[in-house]
């Protein structure tokens, strides 16, 4: 397992865009309000998670979501770095307990933690085995174990703890899976709105016409077992695909092929057993149509006959005078009905049984020696009608809870005492009181006690225990805070709300006994897999008092619990943010009283109690070390002393923080935004500084490229001077960013090309400054002049004196010596002009033109040129010529003479003359300083359009009126201590967050236009703001404040004030 990676990569260092923020330890305010405000925003922002220290909370998105791509699960996924660091960190034990009601998203964030797992963990053929049936053991257990119920479309109805174990190199080479109470009672009958579970369906939709033929599948609605709900589909489900998977599933898993046959079997057989009914016949009951006994008999391969036997008599033992003998008693017709049905669960459930340990024996392991956990059970919920099931599962919660509290203050405390510091404890609501009411074996008998006892004591049949049930648990809990009476039952004050239970079949279904006549009918199958599944011994498993279901889930639950207790426990806690199950959806009451049940308040009390932050010595010199030279990029020296230094650095007040052992605890969370901030603060300059770099690099390439390409067009036609064959090629050397009585002349965004001052020749030769812009759309030549009349008259101002367009330029013409004059020829009449820079605006101009056109720009060399003069009025037109001489010197000198303009210069580099190497280039690179950002010209785009966040569409109103059970439920009595004991001790005063100090006054400047930032660096403002000048650039581009933001925008676009 690539340890590297753990430390390299956090998901929260990522640069990734803040929502909230992400450890909620550090909430300035912890109230329930800010918490769930805090979760709601992240929410829909995609983010799904948050901490509390080492608590992971997800929010249930009800859509998929990216964090577990393969990319995220190497950089960002928070479960996946929790258990990757875990892994790395301990080769022990630890476990993962996704914890949340029901639908809340636990069995997901367990599938992810055992898909990470698999992933990032070496392989090799026995592991890649293990791996295999690690992952496909989730879709075998939910086709089985999973079902639709109105709380959630993939319900899991009973509870697993998957240890994976690790070889000491970290490969996974095996597990064992322990199951908790399945909710059997589902396979019989199911609620409106609820189906059976999935893998009835799946059989049903998926399997092969051979199949159905041989086991008698018809359509969901002719089964007595599927069609009392009414329900057979659910959204986003293909029962038929999802039958292959579960196939595949247990050929990965080794089950032979006949097993699985027999599997399917029993499957189809329990549907057909569903279908046998009964009627009254003199008080016994009578197969209805013994016609329908024949199909399930031959799948279970039992006797047909025998089969109604059992269905409708029980023998029992009766004793006489001291001799005990065996009578065979009829049943009645609801007797009967419940034997078929205690056939049918029984069944299942052992079908259930055997596929848990088809998976553990594939999967084990002579010693085992490291292990995580990943618990995954069947969370809190509420139904219409809440049976001894929903008991069980609360209670199993219930217990988590516990542990959950106990763990993590446990942990908290350890912490403290183990680094060498004190701390207050907190108050919170000890959920103990209520495992009491519900586990307490005496002193009072908790309700599973006095369960058991009446079941030990009821008759064969249980007539009248439930209600001989309620009356005993009256007398020994009715007084409890806790605990209530009503009409059908009773009502416990669980830790997430209050609960109302139906008393009928609480009996029955605890006492859970399988008649022995129903053992012997299974023993007596054809078939040996069957058999298998009964291996009871009849003659010698009578004695002693049997386990009850109440029972079995009480010592399974202690179990899970000591068995967390020995590990490094992992929380998730699972919030649903939604009973619509629709992404987006956030029902700010019901995710308020999850956040109020689960305790986050004051889990983040306790976290911070003391310090609100914590970290080894190593990793924080590892996140701050960028804020001082000594500790960048390594501390050399004590750890400790390194972090001492970090913290002296920032001025950290001492009572702000203290030393552990091994660990740095930092007391308030701002203490730690300003280390944030300032390391935020570093990031920002150094990234500036790339920035730049980067900038000036891409400039240079640029140039450096265009300069070749101007070298190529005068090769071998023109000798070149000295200084121009290496200078950079800056473009645009009048600035014109700041020059607005320049930029009048050219449109709104035109990009300039080329900007420079040159000199104008006229008909008698005379020199004249002109301003020489070239652009895409053309090239421009300003002059200026005084203005002649009105309130500016007597000022001088620019006037456009030419505009070519650039497809109108016939030829451009140059000597062959090393002056800088040329000729723009065009149809009416030339201009003469002469400029330092002439060879990169003629490289320019011949790329535009040549994009323009598609045809070369036509470059004629000559020493004695010719242009032709505008037409003015009745004179003008006519032509001059240019005679170039070989003279002294680098600079040309003009003479005129009549028609003629005389130019003699010396000798220039040679015509073949290209670059001198890259190498002697940079020392002449100063001579023209590029402008940083002078590839992006400021223009005014049009306004980013706000993204406009789509508003929560209103939830769907549920037609049934009965659905009141779905609303957020009463917190009761466990609400109301958890209130009073929290408000024993007032919160932590929390300071607020440090502000940045506003400037004081200094220079600034008013905005004359819009401008819309291009850039993250870039500010934005409309015109007429006021802006903080920061610094004024010679580039052009500014830097300054608005709004509490610092940064850069074009300088002309403003005036200083
Ligand atoms: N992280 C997630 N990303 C996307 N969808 C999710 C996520 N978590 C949960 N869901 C959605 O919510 C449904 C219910 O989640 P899940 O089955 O994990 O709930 P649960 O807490 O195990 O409930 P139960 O206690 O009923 O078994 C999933 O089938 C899935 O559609
Ligand atoms: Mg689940």
């Amino acid at each position: 397992i690539g340890k590297k990676k753990a430390s390299k990569y956090h998901w929260q260092s990522q640069n990734v865009k803040q929502s909230g923020v992400d450890d909620m330890v550090l909430l300035s305010k912890i109230t329930e309000d800010a918490i769930v405000e805090n979760l709601k925003k992240r929410f829909m922002d995609d983010y799904i998670f948050t901490y509390i220290g080492p608590v992971l909370i997800s929010v249930n998105p009800f859509k998929q979501m990216p964090y577990f791509t393969d990319r995220e699960i190497e950089t960002k996924c928070p479960v996946c770095i929790c258990v990757h660091t875990y892994i790395c960190m301990c080769y022990a034990c630890g476990t993962y307990n996704p914890i949340g009601e029901s639908g809340a998203g636990k069995t997901v964030a367990a599938k992810y933690i055992m898909g990470y797992i698999s992933k990032v963990s070496g392989g090799g053929g026995k592991v890649q085995h293990v791996k295999d049936i690690i992952l496909q053991s989730n879709p075998l257990l939910e086709a089985f174990g999973n079902a639709k119920t109105v709380r959630n479309n993939n319900s899991s109805r009973f509870g697993k703890y998957f240890e994976i174990q690790f070889s000491r190199g970290g490969e996974p080479d095996g597990g064992k899976i322990s199951n908790f109470l399945l909710e059997k009672s589902r396979v019989v009958s199911q609620n409106e709105n609820e189906r059976n579970f999935h893998i009835f369906y799946q059989l049903i939709e998926g399997s092969s016409a051979q199949q159905k033929e041989a086991l008698g599948i018809m359509t969901p609605d002719y089964y007595n077992y599927l069609n009392q709900s009414g329900t057979y589909k659910v959204d986003g489900t293909n029962d038929s695909k999802e039958f292959q998977e579960t196939m595949e599933a247990m050929q990965v898993i080794g089950i032979p092929g006949d097993c699985q046959m027999q599997a399917l079997h029993i499957v189809a057989g329990i549907l057909h057993l569903g279908n046998i009914s009964f009627i009254e016949a003199g008080n016994y009951g009578q197969v209805e149509s013994p016609d329908l006994l024949a199909f399930p008999a031959y799948l279970l391969g039992i006797d047909q006959n025998w089969l109604q036997e059992k269905l409708t008599s029980r023998k029992m033992d009766s004793k006489w005078g001291g001799k005990s003998e065996s009578i065979n008693v009829t049943l009645n017709q609801e007797q009967a009905c419940y034997t078929r049905d205690a056939l049918s669960k029984a069944l299942y459930a052992r079908l259930f049984d055997y596929l848990v340990e088809a998976i553990n024996k594939a999967m084990q392991k002579p010693i085992e020696e490291f292990s995580v956990g990943v618990l995954d059970i069947y969370g809190f919920e509420i139904f219409q009608r809440n049976g001894f099931e929903q008991f069980c599962i609360n209670f199993v919660n219930e217990k988590l809870q516990q542990i959950f509290i106990e763990l993590t203050l446990k942990a908290e405390q350890e912490e403290y005492v183990q680094e060498g510091i004190k701390w207050t404890p907190i108050e919170y609501f000890n959920n103990k009181i209520v495992c009491d009411l519900i586990e307490n074996k005496l002193n009072p008998p908790g309700i599973m006690s006095v369960l058991d006892d009446v079941c030990a004591t009821m008759h064969a049949k249980g007539e009248g225990a439930d209600g001989t049930l309620l009356q005993k648990l009256q007398a020994a809990v009715g007084t409890h805070d806790h605990f209530n009476n009503w009409n059908s039952g009773f009502v416990i004050h669980h830790y997430a709300g209050k609960v109302s239970y139906d008393i009928s079949g609480f009996c029955e279904r605890n006492r859970d006994v399988l008649f022995p006549d129903l053992i012997e009918l299974m023993q007596s199958s054809e078939h040996a897999f069957i058999r298998s599944l009964f291996p009871e011994n009849l003659n010698t498993d009578k004695k002693g008092r049997p386990t009850t279901a109440g029972s079995k889930i009480k010592r399974q639950a202690n179990e899970l619990v000591d068995t967390l207790m020995k590990c490094t426990p992992h929380y998730i806690r699972c919030i649903k943010p939604n009973e619509t199950k629709r992404p987006r959806d956030w029902e700010e009451s019901r995710v308020k009283h999850q956040v109020e049940y689960l305790g986050l308040k004051e889990n983040i009390r306790v976290r911070r109690a003391g310090f609100a932050y914590r970290r080894v010595f190593k990793k924080f010199l590892q996140r701050y070390s960028i804020l001082t030279p000594e500790t960048y990029p390594y501390w050399r020296g004590e750890e400790k002393q390194g972090v001492l230094h970090l913290l002296r650095s920032v001025n950290m007040d001492t009572d702000q923080y203290q030393m552990g052992r091994t660990k740095i605890f930092v007391k308030n969370p701002e203490s730690l935004f300003l280390l944030e901030e300032m390391r935020e603060r570093k990031f920002d300059t150094f990234a500036r500084a790339i920035q730049k770099a980067w900038r000036k690099y891409i400039a240079r390439r640029k140039y450096e490229q265009m300069r070749e390409e101007a070298s190529d067009i005068l090769y071998n036609s023109k000798e070149r001077r000295r200084n121009s064959i290496n200078r950079n090629f800056v473009g645009d050397y009048l600035g014109m960013e700041e020059r607005p009585e320049l930029r009048q002349f050219l449109s709104k965004r035109e990009r300039i090309d080329f900007a420079d001052s040159v000199t104008k020749y006229d008909r008698r030769f005379k020199s004249i400054k002109r301003d020489l812009i070239l652009t895409p759309k053309g090239i421009y030549l300003i002059g200026r002049e005084k203005v002649k009349k009105g309130p500016e008259k007597g000022q001088i101002k620019e006037v456009l004196k030419r505009k070519l367009d650039i497809g109108s330029i016939r030829s451009v013409s140059l000597s062959t010596r090393q002056d800088d004059f040329f000729i723009l020829h065009e149809a009416q009449y030339d201009s003469l002009l002469e400029s330092m820079f002439k060879t990169e605006f003629l490289s320019l101009l011949c790329k535009r033109y040549e994009e323009q056109t598609k045809a070369k720009l036509c470059l004629t060399f000559n020493d004695r040129l010719e242009f032709r003069l505008k037409k003015e009025g009745w004179g003008g037109g006519g032509t001059r010529s240019l005679v170039f001489q070989r003279g002294q010197g680098d600079t040309a000198q003009v003479k005129p003479a009549g028609k003629n303009l005389n130019i003699s210069v010396g000798d220039g580099l040679p015509k073949t003359s290209t670059q001198f190497s890259r190498a002697s280039t940079r020392s002449q690179e100063q001579m023209y300083s590029t402008p940083d950002k002078r590839s992006r010209p400021p223009n005014a785009a049009l306004p980013k359009l706000g993204s406009q966040k789509g508003r929560r569409a209103p939830a769907a109103q549920t037609q049934n009126a009965n659905l009141d059970f779905l609303n957020v439920p009463d917190q009761g009595m466990s609400g109301m201590q958890r209130k009073r004991s929290i408000s024993q001790r007032p919160p932590p005063a929390p300071t607020s967050r440090p502000k940045v100090q506003p400037r004081s006054h200094g220079p600034r400047c008013r905005s004359l236009y819009q401008y819309v930032g291009q850039d993250v660096d870039e500010l934005s403002f409309e015109a007429n703001e006021v802006i903080d000048l920061v610094k004024e650039d010679p580039s052009g581009w500014w830097t300054g404040r608005l709004r509490g933001k610092e940064g850069l925008f074009p300088g002309n676009y403003v005036e200083k004030i």
